[in-house]
């Protein structure tokens, strides 16, 4: 970097030591004052980074007339090393204060704005509750536990032999029929939704010693339109009793128990025949609920019977030494019919205000 001589017009170029004037101490002293100006405006961190940026950076004004101090004739350098020294501290030091003030303002506005009020009102969660239809099923449970018996569990995609074939359900029984189940592609692999819990009798036979004395509980599936008494998919349980010497007696006398215990000590059964391929006898359960909210009176709940010999040969049991008794209910019924539930949306809506009027159980 070489400035020109001012008289250089007069004197051949190549004969001239080109001589740096001394520093432009006025227009030193203007960049410091616009420094100082920038500095005291920053009113953020943020502005404070740009004053310092554009007034102490590598092309700032300050810099810039530093760099140039290498090249001024030595007479000048000592003065001019002063005043750029000077200069820079005192944009230096005011960049300091200010960054101290800018800090300290900042650290009050977060203790402020972030002030935890230990007096203030929590907002309240609600704790929700537990279905009513899964306390149902567990107070079920609970009781055949309390007898003794075990709880067992299958699958709710299920295969048609458990479903239908191993149940003793001819090819054409109509229940088979697209209307009622949920057939799942693709057709040869032959799985359904099961339409009842009663594959599960199969499959605690084929899994367990004998004798077995097993409830089951769980969800099943029809192809039903939700209205107010039906839904796609509902709840039953399937209890299920092979051993020896068992008769009708042994059924009536454990549902008798049961629902004694499930509706109180007047509650009373009854059995009216009717047809299931896989129970022969079949009969329709009914029970006497003392406690219903319209009076006490005979409620339809499910069906029973005596397990069909071809279910036993079907899980690889001898008819002739086994026998045993089965019953499946819906658990969505007994809830209607135990608490006066009329419509069917109030159970699946999962509106925890339902729930809660059933108490908050968890
Ligand atoms: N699975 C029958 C249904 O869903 C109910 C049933 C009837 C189950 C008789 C049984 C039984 O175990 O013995 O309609």
């Amino acid at each position: 970097m070489s400035k020109m001589p001012q008289n250089s017009a007069d004197v051949p170029e190549s004969i001239i030591e080109p001589v740096p004037d001394p520093l432009d101490e006025a227009a030193i002293g203007a960049a410091v004052d616009n420094a100082l100006a920038a500095i005291a405006s920053a009113a953020t961190l943020e502005a404070l980074k740009s004053a310092r940026l554009a007034h102490t950076g590598e092309k700032s004004p300050l810099s810039l007339a530093n760099r140039e101090i290498g090249a001024l004739a030595k007479e000048f350098k000592a003065a001019a090393g002063k005043l750029m020294g000077g200069s820079r501290g005192r944009v230096a030091k005011a960049l300091a204060a200010r960054s101290d003030v800018l800090e300290a303002e900042d650290a009050a506005r977060i203790l402020l704005e972030e002030t935890v009020d230990v007096t203030a009102a929590p907002r309240r969660r609600r704790a929700g509750a537990r279905h009513p239809l899964s306390t149902l099923q567990d107070r079920v449970c609970d009781i055949f536990v309390g007898m003794g018996w075990e709880i067992a569990e299958g699958p709710e995609l299920e295969s048609e032999w458990f479903n239908f074939d191993a149940l003793n359900f001819a090819p054409d029984h109509p229940a088979r029929e697209m209307q009622d189940t949920f057939f799942v592609e693709p057709p040869e692999a032959h799985l359904l939704l099961r339409t009842h819990t009663s594959p599960v009798q199969v499959r605690a036979l084929l899994e367990r010693e004998l004798p077995v004395y097993v409830l089951c509980p769980g969800k099943v599936f029809r192809t039903d339109e939700l209205d107010a008494t039906h839904t796609p998919v509902f709840h039953q349980f399937e209890g299920l009793a092979i051993d020896k010497n068992l008769s009708m007696a042994d059924l009536l006398g454990t549902l008798e128990h049961f629902t004694r215990q499930m509706f109180g000590e007047e509650a009373r059964v009854r059995i009216r025949p009717n047809f299931f391929p896989f129970t022969e006898p079949s009969a329709e359960l009914d029970i006497w609920h003392p406690g219903a909210k319209g009076g006490p009176r005979w409620i339809e709940w499910g069906g029973c019977g005596m397990v069909n010999p071809n279910v036993l040969r079907a899980a690889g049991i001898d008819p002739d030494e086994y026998s045993g008794f089965a019953f499946g209910m819906g658990i969505e019924r007994a809830l209607m019919f135990r608490n006066e539930v009329a419509d069917m949306h109030d159970m699946i809506e999962g509106d925890v205000r339902f729930s809660e009027h059933f108490g908050m159980e968890i």
